[in-house]
């Protein structure tokens, strides 16, 4: 926390202790957490504030009823929950009582502007209905042929080199965040705004500043005291000031991405989802901020959740040996969306890294009325409403005594057979759940399992560290500081002599 925001932390306690005196010493009775006067929970939070995750999942496992109420200075009332029954109540039954609201939307607009994550209402619904498009099942078979391309002429390859230089190690989260940003660009913006998969080779300005304005947005979201940033923000200081500055950056490439898009869509019919949302009519600004939501949705999740995923599957021997022999028998005939949906226990390995690392861990709402949750809770017009999917994860009440292990075979009815089971989607709601569910869920299955089934039937992935990595919560989740790994061949068979290799520079191999 810098300088200027710990001193006005210090003297709102100060203040606070003036004004009520004795009575501060005193916390209220039976409160989770610690809760006094005034104050509320702000020096537990303080504490926390580097494992926030961690510690509502510890305050949910005391809660008899799974949510727990937040009090603390300078902050609105918030309502945390890990109870399914109430989650289904906020993200359906109750809907319109429970949508992002203004305190949400202010910390995102800036960057987010009108965009679908960012709005409530018809601007919402308006958005929904003309994203849909892209996410129906003939969008997805033409989806796995974009794919297949960059799969096979950029990622592969990168890896065979990465496999011929066997004691070079390099960020797998880093090469996957921009292989899925590749893919965005390609999909929704129909532009080849290729960034370089090398981790260590520059990446885009508009891929920089989107990283730095998507750090700076969520660091507003988890301060102790929002008034920070805001004072920061009028005097365009800081952290403020980068944020200014990196979303200015992307609005200029997206602006001069659509004005592409215009000039192309004079000598041929594009039908990427950009060249339909001009075709639509609407404003420059709304397609704009439109882009912007959906990159952010596209480039960060599916990354993250991969590299978790190598780094748990070589503590699992018998699950990677079952996986890759899936894999090889439904990818004969090279894979394709049909097979895809065949590999079950790729999927249940997927749901089993996002129930224990979700990329978006927490979520809110905020009451538009005063209401009453199923399990009694009260909530005021007003109050922050969180579902908290990372908590959920990590309930021994949802998924048992051993529900911190990684145990793929929980998501399937046998491991004989493994049919899937159906699972409550407000008991797992990394999708989030309802009518504002996740649009790209299908689509981010589809593409996480042709990048896991096309690297593990030919290599195999060795993190570097053995230290548990950090969970970092940002505007989506995942491991602080990337992920050092080596690759070899699977079948250990001739990889290409250094003068095939083209990714690695020069100096790099030599190192
Ligand atoms: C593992 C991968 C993914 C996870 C866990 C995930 C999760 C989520 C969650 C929790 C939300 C609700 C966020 C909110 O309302 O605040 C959401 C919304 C959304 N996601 Fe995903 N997502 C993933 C991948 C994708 C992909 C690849 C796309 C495609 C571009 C996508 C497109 C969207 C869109 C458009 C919305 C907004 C839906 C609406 O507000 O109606 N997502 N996602």
């Amino acid at each position: 926390m810098e300088a200027p925001a710990i001193f006005l932390l210090l003297l709102l306690i100060v203040l606070s202790i003036v004004l009520t005196g004795k009575s501060l010493i005193y916390p209220r009775r039976n409160a989770i957490p610690r809760t006094y006067p005034v104050i509320g929970c702000l020096i537990s939070f303080y504490t926390n504030r580097n494992r926030l995750l961690d510690w509502y999942t510890e305050l949910l496992t005391e809660s008899p009823s799974g949510t727990v109420v937040i009090h603390r200075l300078a902050a609105r009332r918030t309502v945390v929950t890990a109870n399914p029954s109430n989650v289904e109540y906020i993200l359906r039954t109750n809907f319109d009582n429970f949508p992002k609201g203004k305190p949400f939307t202010d910390i995102l607009g800036d960057f987010l502007g009108d965009g679908i994550f960012n709005v409530d209402g018809n601007l919402w619904l308006k958005q929904r209905r003309l994203a849909a498009h892209d996410f129906t099942p003939k969008s997805l078979r033409e989806y796995v042929t974009v794919l297949r391309d960059e799969v096979e002429n950029e990622l592969l390859p990168f890896l065979e080199d990465a496999a011929a230089q066997d004691s070079l190690p390099f960020d797998l989260h880093e090469l996957l965040r921009r292989f899925t940003f590749n893919i965005v660009c390609i999909v929704f913006l129909g532009i080849d705004h290729r960034c370089s998969l090398n981790p260590s080779s520059p990446v885009s300005e508009f891929d920089r500043a989107f990283q730095t304005a998507s750090a700076v947005s969520a660091g507003r979201g988890s301060a102790p005291v929002s008034f920070v940033w805001k004072l920061k923000r009028m005097v365009g200081f800081g952290s403020e000031k980068d944020l200014r500055n990196a979303v200015g950056e992307v609005r200029r490439c997206v602006d001069e991405i659509i004005q592409e898009n215009k000039k192309k869509r004079k000598s041929s019919a594009n039908r990427d989802f950009l060249s339909r949302l001009i075709a639509s009519g609407e404003s420059d600004e709304t397609v704009r901020d439109m882009v912007i939501s959906i990159v952010m949705a596209g480039r960060d999740t599916t990354s993250a959740v991969i590299t978790r995923l190598f780094w748990i599957i070589p503590g699992h021997e018998e699950t990677e040996h079952d996986l890759v022999s899936e894999i090889r028998s439904e990818r004969t005939g090279g894979l394709d969306y049909e097979s895809l949906k065949k590999l079950s226990l790729l999927k249940a390995c997927l749901c089993e890294v996002m129930r224990l690392y979700p990329p978006v861990p927490w979520d809110s709402k905020h009451a538009l009325t005063d209401d009453r949750l199923p399990d009694g809770t009260v909530v005021r017009a007003g109050d922050r409403v969180t579902y908290f999917p990372y908590g959920m994860g990590r309930m021994e009440e949802l998924w048992g005594k051993d529900c911190d292990e990684f145990k793929p075979n929980r998501w399937v009815e046998s491991k004989t057979t493994r049919v899937l089971k159906k699972v409550n989607p407000f008991k797992f709601p990394v999708f989030q759940a309802g009518p504002r569910v996740c649009l790209g869920e299908e689509m981010a299955y589809v593409q996480m399992k042709y990048v896991v089934a096309s690297m593990l039937d030919r290599f195999e992935i060795e993190p570097i560290a053995t230290d548990k990595p950090v969970f970092v919560p940002m505007l989506t989740a995942h491991m602080a500081g990337g992920m050092q790994v080596r690759v070899s061949r699977r079948d250990g068979s001739r990889v290409k002599r250094p003068s095939e290799l083209h990714f690695f520079s020069k100096s790099q191999q030599q190192q």
